[in-house]
């Protein structure tokens, strides 16, 4: 028995024979993949796995590899055993999903379909001036999670977060560049694994240039008729 079956992951990586979809969203960095992935998991009724935000939880955590900051805040990707365990470990229960940064490169690909299927697979596409335009301008509430941005996304007062009240921070990752590393890494190690799920048949593309509330509707509609 493999370590999935042992821990209760789906091994038949097939149909879903459940009503709750699998779904992995997939974008570069600022395309947007937390923004709709909240809506995803309102929606459907899925949970949101996101390495990005258990690492970021994490950052301080001596692993085998070194702490995930190290990777982090320069940009590059945390090594795939320290990934793989994180999304074991959220799936173990889980009958669907929306995988959010996850996978990210073809080896990461090739042990999430050990896991399990997947039944659809979104991809926002957005150029490169405005990721950075998106990233840089990004503010996060560290007590509560909620994101705003400085223009596109502003909170009713300045640097104040709208749900909790406290001081919005910038994430140690969104300077400039650190930015443009995170999109040449993606370009790299992810675009792959685009390629690979639109060989597969499960990709389905998105315009993520539009307003959140544009994105979403298509978004929506991509994953209703793909499930
Ligand atoms: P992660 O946290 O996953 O970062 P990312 O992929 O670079 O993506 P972001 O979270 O920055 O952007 P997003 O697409 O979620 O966009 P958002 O909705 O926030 O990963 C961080 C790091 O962790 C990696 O660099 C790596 O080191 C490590 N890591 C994570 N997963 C890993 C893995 N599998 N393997 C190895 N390492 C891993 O939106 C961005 C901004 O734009 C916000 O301000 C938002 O308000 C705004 N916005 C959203 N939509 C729109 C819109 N339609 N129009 C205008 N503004 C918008
Ligand atoms: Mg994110």
């Amino acid at each position: 028995m493999s370590t999935h079956e042992a821990e209760g992951i789906r091994g038949d990586g097939g149909d879903s024979g459940g009503n709750d979809p699998r779904i992995v969203l997939l974008g570069p960095p600022g395309a947007g993949k937390g923004t709709q992935s909240s809506n995803i998991e309102a929606a459907f009724g899925v949970p949101h796995v996101t390495t990005g935000d258990a690492l970021r939880a994490n950052k301080d955590i001596e692993t085998d590899h070194g702490t995930p900051r190290e990777y982090m805040d320069a940009g590059e990707l945390v090594p795939d055993p320290v990934v793989n365990e994180i999304v074991v470990e959220a799936l173990a229960d889980a009958e669907g999903f929306v995988l959010d940064g996850y996978p990210r490169n073809i080896e990461q690909a090739e042990y999430l379909s050990e896991m399990t299927g997947v039944d659809v697979v979104p991809f926002l596409r957005v150029e490169e001036d405005e990721l950075v335009r998106r990233l840089t301008g990004r503010r996060v509430c560290p007590d509560c999670g909620a994101n705003y941005h400085t223009e596109f996304d502003p909170p009713a007062e300045e640097g104040v977060c709208e749900e909790c009240g406290a001081e919005l921070t910038q994430r140690d990752d969104d300077t400039e560049d650190v930015v443009r590393e995170r999109i040449r890494v993606y370009r790299e190690n992810t675009e792959p694994v685009v390629d690979h799920y639109r060989e597969s048949g499960e990709l389905v593309e998105v315009n993520g240039e539009n307003s959140p509330d544009e994105v979403w509707e298509d978004l929506r509609e991509a994953i209703e008729g793909n499930v």
